[in-house]
């Protein structure tokens, strides 16, 4: 009860649940990036010798997607995923009203000197994620996990990109969540308070990095497909 209050009721416990789901969710999208870009290997990394029976790009990609899906302890972190998810928004929900509620009071001040354009729009980044994380899973998870309509995973993903409107909508669900990411990550370790104050400059910087790192790398794999 008493941790229920400290995680939902205060304003410490709701940015603690925050930066623990987030910090999870980031573990998550590293993975995930580095599965998706066998999509953008060439073939000619994949020699038979060395692969086994995996000779080229598509079936090292439906490998890739079967063993995700047939491996029970990845279902586990898989339902861990989407609980962290789900608490991830309605946290954010919960902040996001509180923060209305407070300045609608008298006393409340806004400062925005310290606060950068990020933060202040972290709540339009996190609506267009959420956008396109429904088109998304509707796209690829429904279709492969979920319906199981759909069992050449790869064939799906390339012939999705071949739509140019798509690739725009990802790009722009791509840019939305590299913003996301910098602030997330910042916010989290400051949430959490893991480091000295001095060390926070230096976590911006990693932040930054980061976050412009797996924005163009996630970015660069429509693009590619698309030109493919
Ligand atoms: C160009 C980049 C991307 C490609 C090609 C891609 C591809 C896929 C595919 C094929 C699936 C279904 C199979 C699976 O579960 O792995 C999937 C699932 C998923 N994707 Fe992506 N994805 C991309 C970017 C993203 C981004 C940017 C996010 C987050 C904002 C994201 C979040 C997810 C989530 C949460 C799932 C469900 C995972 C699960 O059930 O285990 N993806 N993606």
């Amino acid at each position: 009860m008493a941790i229920k209050k400290g995680l939902f009721k205060t304003s410490v416990g709701r940015k603690n649940l925050m930066a623990v789901t987030g910090l999870f969710i980031i573990f998550f999208l590293i993975i995930h990036l580095v599965g998706n870009l066998i999509l953008i290997i060439p073939d000619s990394f994949f020699p038979i010798e060395f692969w086994g029976n995996v000779a080229n790009q598509h079936d090292m990609y439906n490998a890739y997607s079967h063993f995700l899906v047939h491996f029970w302890p990845i279902t586990i972190v898989a339902w861990v995923l989407y609980a962290a998810i789900a608490l991830h928004i309605v946290d954010a929900l919960l902040i996001t009203l509180n923060n209305w509620k407070a300045k609608g009071e008298k006393y409340a001040v806004t400062d925005n000197s310290t606060s950068t354009w990020i933060s202040r729009n972290m709540g339009i980044l996190g609506t267009v994620i959420g956008v396109f994380i429904v088109l998304h899973m509707a796209q690829f998870w429904l279709q492969y996990k979920v319906l199981k309509v759909e069992h050449d995973l790869y064939n799906l993903v390339i012939e999705t990109f071949k739509v140019w409107w798509m690739v725009v909508i990802y790009e722009i669900g791509i840019i939305a969540l590299g913003f996301h990411i910098v602030h997330g990550i910042e916010s989290a370790h400051r949430s959490l308070g893991i480091y000295p104050k001095k060390a926070m400059n230096i976590i911006k910087y990693i932040a930054l990095f980061f976050g412009l790192f797996m924005a163009i790398l996630y970015a660069i794999i429509p693009i590619i497909l698309y030109f493919k």
